[in-house]
């Protein structure tokens, strides 16, 4: 199995039975039927090996033949289904236009879905082999830094809603991660920096050596310099497994993934998913919830600023794309999923490498920290 300039990195999702590797590496789309053949027989799809891919325009011009090679030489039969790139196609039209289309193709459910690009089509894709003949088998291959460092591992699958993003859904599990880091280089920087959003939350909630880590090789990371990436969706594949295996359907500690994610949701849903990709709405998200620790007094000052620093150190959008109201946000937010009893609740941080699970904040705190948000655009 050669591959290229970085070693091949795996790290497990320990989930009992239902346990699998992440593969990551330097060029593994080009041995991803090797590491397929590799699977548990108890686990795998007899022959005939049907697989199924589903990836994007973009992705499909870049890698799919790469993969597609790589699955025949292996012996595996190949379906491939391209969709537009784009959150819209996370919806239940496209999952019904795919389903048709395994129909009329007689897919039966010995057949394992592979999804290949970023977390839109992995979470569509997963959504559609948790779903299609009560289930099929499932492998992720992420294309993107945030679909790398976080949407391919730990099971949530799903597409929109019109009334709500990642609305239904599932939590299906894959048999196996494989990312292949080189194919980062080839990410628009707008999609390195919505990577780059995972990857500081992962330091802030729990892994202060690792925020450190980030904030001194930014330039590196940013620039997708092989050995500097592999260390650093190496380590955010670990936390989220430590997180996803103790929490897997989100009862507790997994709610700490959440952090940034209530301003984030509210901000990308007020720029109707186009102003502001989520990646980039996720670090505007963690900027507006540290300001609410720190008027909270639950973080120090220093803290608080570390964390500003290091968003700020990002090339981020110098605007939001649309009207800024405090107002509608706090009214979308009141519809998020950790939403209890009428109250908006929010992971805060307490320190960097440790969050608060889910509290309530009242509005006017609310309100005051996204006014503190706006300012920080303002002076970008
Ligand atoms: P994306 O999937 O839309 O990909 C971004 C763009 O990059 C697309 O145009 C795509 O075609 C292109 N692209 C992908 N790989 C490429 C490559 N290697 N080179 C060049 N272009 C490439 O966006 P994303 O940021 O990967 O994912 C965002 C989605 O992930 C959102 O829907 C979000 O809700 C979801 N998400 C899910 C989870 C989860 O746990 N399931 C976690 C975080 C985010
Ligand atoms: N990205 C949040 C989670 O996987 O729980």
């Amino acid at each position: 199995m050669a591959l290229k300039e970085t070693k091949l990195k795996t790290i497990t999702v320990p989930l009992g039975k239902r346990s699998y590797p992440i593969y990551i590496g330097s060029g593994v789309r080009e041995v991803v039927g090797k590491f397929l053949s590799k699977i548990p027989a108890g686990k795998r799809l007899r022959f005939p090996r049907q697989t199924i891919i589903i990836t994007d325009t973009v992705v499909a011009r870049l890698y799919l033949e790469d993969v597609q090679r790589s699955l025949k030489a292996s012996g595996f039969s190949v379906h491939v289904i391209i969709i537009p790139p784009g959150e819209s196609q996370k919806s239940l039209h496209r999952a019904d236009a795919i389903y048709a289309e395994l129909l009329r193709n007689r897919i039966g459910r010995k057949s394992t879905i592979i999804a290949l690009g970023g977390g839109v089509v992995g979470d569509l894709a997963g959504f559609v082999a948790a779903t299609y003949q009560r289930g099929v088998s499932f492998v992720q291959m992420p294309t993107t830094l945030l679909a790398q460092v976080d949407s391919s591992v730990g099971g949530k699958v799903g597409i929109n809603h019109p009334l709500g993003k990642n609305m239904i859904g599932a939590f299906y599990q894959p048999l196996c991660v494989i990312a292949d880091t080189e194919t980062l280089q080839t990410l628009p920087e707008r999609e390195r920096v919505c990577g780059l959003g995972e990857v500081i939350k992962y330091g802030i909630i729990l892994d202060e050596k690792f925020f450190e880590y980030v904030r001194k090789n930014l330039p590196d990371i940013v620039a997708m310099q092989p050995a500097a990436i592999a260390h650093v969706i190496a380590r955010c594949c670990e936390l989220k497994a430590y997180v996803v295996s103790r929490d897997e359907k989100e009862e507790h500690l997994r709610a700490i993934l959440n952090f940034g994610h209530t301003v984030g949701h509210a901000l990308e849903h007020a720029g109707h998913y186009r102003s502001l990709k989520h990646g980039e709405a996720i670090l505007l998200g963690m900027i507006a919830e540290t300001f609410l620790a720190h008027q909270l007094k639950m973080i120090t000052a220093d803290n608080a600023q570390r964390i500003e620093d290091m968003i700020a150190a990002v090339p981020l959008p110098r605007s939001f794309g649309f009207i800024f109201s405090a107002k509608k946000l706090i009214h979308t937010m009141r519809s998020d999923k950790k939403s209890l009893e009428g109250n908006i609740r929010f992971v805060l941080p307490k320190k960097i490498g440790r969050v608060t699970l889910p509290i309530p904040v009242k509005e006017e705190i609310i309100a005051a920290a996204l006014h503190s948000l706006n300012q920080f655009v303002m002076n970008l």
